[in-house]
């Protein structure tokens, strides 16, 4: 299947269809519409028609006996319909029509006569800048719930954090539990706090945002949450402006919400990638586990909630499968039970995770590794758009 939409123009009937052609030869975009007309005014029809075809490329043929007026229609389309990528055709042997093109706004200057194959590589250019830039400025949010008080909803935050910041860096965790136990699992002593970030929303930027963050040895940010509980509570949009400020700064944002049963929570999981539903393997807990998935599901998509069972160890007779239905959640991860050192880890400071080779750290980073798959999929289908040529 095409990957990108084009629309063609070009004024040369000859020329447009061999563009057509060229651009469905490179099995990776297909042209969606041409004109023969180069706009002229922002009202004008064909920059209607243009705007409707909702293309990913405009492809602009520009006549090397009259460049004029393609160059005036890259400017308006540039002006007028950001969205689509514009690529300009032209001749080498022009080089102010280039410089020309390129300033008014052509992200591309794609040389005639034109062959698939550098029409390929611009296409594979622009597709690979345009997913950098999605992967870089946008992160993504995973938020850890308690299915009921206690599960683990902080020691999962807490190393999922840590094991995503090892893997792939750029890691923010945000402690938006009532009462905030990350920095004690982290053993660092935060000076400020989200209610810091929250109070200077209105100029909220990336350096400020670092620095009401504490830093936990491995580069993990925090974003500690309060000392004491909170008596008012900041609004929902405002939690949305930290978390959009957050995803545009970090590539991954682990949030804690712990037992917060509360509207934050609900937004934390609309803006949530995906949501982790932290629960032991007990009737109270499934049963617990069952209802907040119902709750959290209500506003969104339910396949975004998943279960982590913590705690975790065989029970004769009782399957993931059966956890799996009683909670209504796909199972995400089993975290063993292992009292000793969960307890140690926290009352020393010394995250699981840290404690490398366990089998609790593996079961962290097979989780990192689960969340994150996707990315791979991406990386593997820019591979095979490469390999077409
Ligand atoms: N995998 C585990 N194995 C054994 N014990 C665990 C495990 N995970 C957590 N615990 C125990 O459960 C306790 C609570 O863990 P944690 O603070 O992560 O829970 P929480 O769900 O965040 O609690 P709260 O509802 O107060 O926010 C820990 O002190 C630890 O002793
Ligand atoms: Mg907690």
């Amino acid at each position: 299947m095409a990957e990108l939409s084009v629309v063609v123009v070009a004024h040369d009937p000859e020329q447009r269809t061999m563009l057509q052609v060229l651009v469905d030869g490179t099995n990776v975009a297909r042209t969606v519409h041409s004109c023969a007309n180069f706009p002229l005014a922002a009202s004008d029809p064909v920059m209607r028609r243009i705007q409707s075809a909702n293309a990913d490329v405009v492809l602009v043929d520009i006549p090397a006996d009259s460049p004029l007026p393609a160059l005036r229609a890259i400017e308006l389309l540039h002006q007028v319909i950001p969205g689509p990528a514009l690529f300009a055709i032209g001749s080498l042997n022009q080089p102010q029509v280039m410089v020309s093109a390129m300033r008014g706004g052509a992200r591309d200057f794609i040389e005639r006569p034109t062959t698939t194959t550098t029409l390929l590589e611009a296409f594979v250019r622009l597709s690979t800048a345009q997913r950098k830039q999605q992967e870089e400025v946008r992160g993504k949010i995973f938020t850890v719930v308690n299915a009921k008080g206690g599960s683990g909803s902080t020691t999962v935050a807490v190393n999922l954090a840590l094991t995503l910041q090892a893997a792939h860096g750029n890691t923010s965790l945000v402690d938006l539990a009532p009462l905030g136990h990350c920095a004690l699992h982290l053993n660092v002593k935060p000076l400020f706090t989200v209610a810091d970030a929250m109070r200077n929303l209105h100029r909220l930027d990336s350096s400020l945002l670092e620095s009401f963050m504490t830093r936990h040895g491995g580069g993990l940010q925090l974003l500690a949450g309060p000392g004491m509980p909170q008596v008012t509570e900041p609004a929902n949009t405002e939690y949305a402006k930290l978390l959009d400020v957050l995803i545009g700064h970090f590539r991954y944002v682990v949030v804690d919400a712990s037992t917060r049963m509360d509207a934050i929570t609900r937004l934390a999981t609309t803006l949530s990638q995906t949501v982790l539903m932290v629960a032991h393997a007990d009737v109270a807990c499934l049963w617990s586990a069952a209802r907040v998935q119902q709750y959290l599901s209500e506003n969104g998509n339910p396949d975004k909630i998943q279960l982590v069972l913590n705690r975790f160890r065989k029970i004769p007779g009782f399957s993931e499968a059966d956890a799996e239905a009683a909670a209504g959640a796909k199972l995400a991860a089993k975290i063993p039970n292992q009292y000793f050192a969960v307890s140690m880890a926290i009352d020393r400071g010394i995250p699981l995770v840290q404690q490398t080779h366990t089998e609790i750290a593996r079961a962290f980073i097979g989780l990192a590794a689960r969340l994150t798959e996707n990315e791979l999929d991406v990386k593997r289908k820019a591979w095979s758009l490469f390999k077409i040529s």
